[in-house]
Parts: C-alpha cells; structure tokens; sequence
C-alpha cells in the first residue's frame, strides 16, 4: 500500500515508518524538521528509518497549503497517518498560536489534500488530553466532552472535529487515535520519561511535578502495532485508544527507576498549570474491534530504555 506518514521523522513517526517498510508497503515520509527538539536528532531518526529500507523523505511545512496539496497530488497515498504537531502541554501555554498552526491549520490543509487527492484512509494521532481532567477509572472513547485543561489539549480535540468534518466532506475512512504517554527508544526529549533516564545516568536529581500523579504508560512498540491494526481494520469512523491500560504513579516510576539507579535522587517542584492529574485509558474497544493487546510491562519497557540510552545517547 502508498502510504504518507506526516511527521514521519519524529519519535512515533520514525518506529512506524521502520514497521511499514519491513512489512512491505511504499512508505513516504513528509517533515519539515521542526526545532521543537533537536534536527540533528530528528535526522539520527531519518537514519533510523533508513536500516528498514528504501522510503522517501520530503522536508515540508504542512501550513504550506499549496506546496501540500502538490505534494499529495503527485503522491496520491491511498493511506495518511498524520501525526506531525508540535507535541507538548507545557511549551503550549507560551505560544497556543504555535499550536493553532502546526496542530489544527496544518492538519486542515493535510485533511483537504487527502481529500482531494482520493485518499482511502486518514489516521489521525490525537491523544489521552482529550479526556482533560477525570476522576475515577479508565476513560472510554466516547468520554471526551471537549472540557480540556491545556492549549495543546484543545488543539488537538479541534483537530479531531476537523478530521470528523472533512470525513463527511470527502467519504475517506477515518481513525482517530488517542496515545497515551508513549515511551520507548527514541523517545522526545521533552517527554518525562526521557528527562529522568538522562538525568539519572548523569547522577542528576530527577524534578518531580506534583505527588500522586498517574500515567498511562504505553511502549512504542504496543503503539505501533496499535496503529498497525487500525490501519488495516475496515471501518467508516472509528475512535481508538491506544494505552496500556495500567497507570503508574510517579511514586512508582521512581521506585523502577530506583532499581536501575540505586543513587537516584528527585526534587518536587510542585504541580504544572496545564497537566492533568491521572490519566487511565479503556482500551476495550481497541482490543475487540483491533486485536489490540499491550505486550510490554512498565518494567521491561524502563529496561529497554535504558539499554537503548546507554547505546544510543551521549551524556
Ligand atoms: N509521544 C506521545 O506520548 C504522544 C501522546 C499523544 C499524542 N501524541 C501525538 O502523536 C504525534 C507524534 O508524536 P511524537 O511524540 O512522535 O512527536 P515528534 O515531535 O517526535 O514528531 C512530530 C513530527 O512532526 C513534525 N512536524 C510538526 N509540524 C509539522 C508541519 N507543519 N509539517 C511537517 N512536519 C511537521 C516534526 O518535525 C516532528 O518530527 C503528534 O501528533 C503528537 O501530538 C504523542
């Protein structure tokens, strides 16, 4: 199958494109390299890709209507996973009009060029925001009311409207996918999970944000399958979550952590306007509609981390 992963060079982006080269599918990458973090590490992540095999790359900025409905018309993907954004709850409290842009415009003009150009099938990446702030158990899909806590959140509930718009506007398939915290090899800098093994293997204390707090934690390769599945999946509109189902408070996290780094020290720096409290994803619809099954405990997940930071990050 054509397919066009938008964002292709990012974290996500880069497992996936590996995951559809190996299982022979013509995969074409599209990426500006936004300096949200570092190019040089999003092109260690182009090299990446480029171990599976052959794709293409083209560096584009999606808010670019023109050049982007080019691009599709000569492409003509019969399947788009759009997961370029700029990601991150925190920066999106300085600059929400970044994420006007790159999360709600930029999707816009990728849903009107799928739409034109005859895609089948869009995927889009939305994610566990969403659901802002619940108390309680595990959210279901249709538990989203739109009552989000930060900018980033409500970039990305708006883009979800947008993709439901331009499915009853051009009839193509449509997958919403809400990730829930992915970690694993490669994984943004930004994110926690990244910033603590850093720290850790440089002896630095780890700053902790607010006590209690859960997380979903979801290993990248869980998520790709869970993409993977969606994608083949026949379907008109479908919502998946796409989490582990198992929420780790941060006392936890430290506690694995602490077995990998004896010395390890934390600092609370109390909680962050923006973050929710916990989040806890129902994953039963993607289990029985997808065959989705998270594979990787948080354990064996934090080892694989770390084994890959060793190996693959300087520090
Ligand atoms: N990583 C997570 O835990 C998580 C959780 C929920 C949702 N998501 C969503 O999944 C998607 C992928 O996340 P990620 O963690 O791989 O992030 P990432 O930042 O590593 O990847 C996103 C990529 O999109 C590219 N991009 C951004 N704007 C673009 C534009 N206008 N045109 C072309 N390229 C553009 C960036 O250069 C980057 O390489 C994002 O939409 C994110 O919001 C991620």
């Amino acid at each position: 199958m054509k397919v066009l992963i938008t964002g292709g060079a990012g974290f996500i982006g880069c497992h996936l494109s590996r995951r559809f080269i190996e299982k022979g599918h013509e995969v074409t990458v599209v990426d500006m390299l936004h300096p949200y973090y570092s190019i040089e590490r999003k092109k260690r992540q182009l090299f990446f890709i480029e171990e599976a095999g052959n794709f293409s790359f083209y560096q584009l900025n999606l808010l670019d209507e023109e050049k982007t409905m080019q691009l599709f018309k000569e492409l003509k993907p019969e399947a788009v996973v759009h997961l370029a954004a700029i990601p991150g709850v925190a920066p999106s409290l300085k600059q929400p009009l970044e994420y006007v842009d790159y999360d709600i415009k930029a999707t816009i003009n990728a849903l009107k060029a799928a739409g034109e150009t005859g895609t089948k099938h869009v995927l889009f990446a939305s994610s566990s925001s969403v659901y802002g702030n619940q108390h309680g158990g595990p959210v279901k899909e249709e538990m989203a009311t739109g009552q989000v806590v930060s900018p980033y959140a409500a970039a990305k509930y708006s883009a979800e409207s947008f993709c439901q718009a331009y499915q009853h506007l051009y009839g193509f398939q449509l997958t919403i996918l809400r990730f829930f915290t992915v970690y694993g090899p490669w994984g943004r800098p930004d994110m926690a999970m990244a910033k603590f093994i850093k720290k850790a293997l440089k002896d630095q204390e780890i700053p902790l944000y607010g006590t209690h707090t859960t997380r979903d934690y979801t290993y990248i390769e869980d998520i790709i399958n869970g993409i993977e599945a969606s994608m083949y999946h026949e379907h008109e509109t479908e919502i998946f979550n796409l989490g582990s189902s198992y929420p780790v408070a941060i006392e936890q996290l430290v506690s694995i952590l602490t077995d990998h780094f004896p010395k390890l020290k934390s600092i609370q720096k109390g909680k962050r306007a923006g973050d929710v409290n916990h989040t806890w994803a129902d994953i039963s619809k993607a289990n029985k509609l997808l065959g989705y099954k998270p594979q990787v405990t948080i354990e064996e997940g934090i080892r694989r981390t770390i084994e890959w930071f060793k190996a693959y990050e300087a520090y």
